[in-house]
């Protein structure tokens, strides 16, 4: 039998409609039976996956966005819900030993939500990531969704926002159905947004309100899909908010050996004249964020490219890193 996680994916990719993914895991399936030896199988899997596309193509459309009806906002039509591509796995994302446990045992939960469920208990489902920007909290949910399979739905709070004159709760009980009937990882990114005092004394009211409705969601949700909130540190929210997350995850600016790792999957496949393990080199990026780190090397990548280099230098991460600092002050 195929793996629950390719299973998992065969089944979420086809309820979507997503033929890409619903190939690529059907492909999947078919090596493994094959690495198993199962042949007779693998080869009626084959017949049944290219013989039924070719007649799925006439008759059938098989569309990216299998998740069509989002709802939206009837003020402005704007839609409050959008999908994001899922690509990044686990190995892209580089955490401290601590945030990545944190994130494991959840997913371990998940993974194994049928032995909860026998013992009356549910797998943490309202996750608050907090940290510095840039840090991966939203990758973080990216990956989530991608281990377990999940469509990743971007709760666009900026639509819930810009119609807090009374449409507020009618919104969020719209996004909050949505998920309910569909399992998705619904990620309420840069959830402080939603605290924020748009400096306008008349709004604040109404966005106190808001904050409210959101919570009173949060508590009464039970549905099957997670839920991750994300905030940076500094706007620290309050308790009121923090008690309705099942988990806090913290992500942190990358350490030395963070860095190293950093560096040595940034640049796979960049041909270059120096060693990622260098303490010299990751030193040069001391406390900067992970998606800095990137920035920089990017610009280092690029000045290479256009100076007709074929290796990338130390010298050429100084200048980027150089300007990076011209840039932020
Ligand atoms: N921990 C990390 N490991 C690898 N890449 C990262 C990490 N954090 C950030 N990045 C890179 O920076 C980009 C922006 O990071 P993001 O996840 O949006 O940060 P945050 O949500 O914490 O502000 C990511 O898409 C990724 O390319
Ligand atoms: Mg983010």
């Amino acid at each position: 039998m195929a793996s629950g996680k390719l299973l998992r994916q065969l089944i979420n990719s086809g309820v979507r409609g997503d033929s890409e993914a619903f190939r690529a895991a059907s492909e999947a399936v078919i090596k493994e039976e094959r690495q198993k030896k199962h042949h007779l199988l693998a080869n009626d899997l084959e017949r049944l996956l290219y013989g039924n596309y070719a007649e799925a193509g006439q008759n059938h459309t098989f569309g990216r966005h299998g998740l069509t009806e989002f709802p939206d906002n009837k003020d402005n039509g704007l839609p409050l819900l959008e999908e994001r591509p899922v690509v990044r796995e686990e190995k892209d994302i580089i955490l401290s030993d601590d945030t990545r446990s944190a994130l494991n045992e959840i997913l371990l939960e998940h993974n194994k939500s049928d032995v909860l469920k026998s013992y009356g208990m549910k797998p943490s489902q309202k996750l608050l990531f907090c940290g510095p920007p840039g840090c991966g909290k939203t990758m973080a949910a990216e990956i989530v969704a991608n281990t377990l399979s999940l469509p990743l739905v971007l709760v666009r709070l900026d639509s819930l926002i810009s119609s807090f004159l009374g449409e507020t709760a009618a919104n969020l009980r719209k996004v909050f159905d949505f998920i309910t009937r569909h399992p998705v990882v619904a990620l309420f990114d840069e959830f402080d947004a939603l605290t924020k005092d748009r400096g306008d004394s008349a709004d604040h009211g109404e966005l106190k309100r808001s904050v409210n409705s959101v919570l009173q969601m949060l508590d009464g949700y039970h549905g099957e899909s997670i839920l991750i909130a994300t905030t940076n540190y500094e706007t620290l929210l309050d308790h009121a908010v923090w008690r309705r997350f099942d988990e806090v995850v913290r992500f942190e600016t990358p350490n030395l050996e963070q860095i190293k790792r950093l560096l040595e999957v940034k640049l796979a496949g960049v041909r270059r004249n120096f060693n990622t393990e260098s303490r010299d080199v990751a030193g040069l990026f001391k406390g900067l964020s992970h998606a800095d780190i990137e920035r920089v090397l990017r610009r280092a990548v690029k000045e290479m490219i256009l100076t007709g280099r074929e290796f990338l230098e130390v010298a050429h991460i100084k200048d980027a890193l150089s300007r990076e600092y011209r840039h932020k002050q």
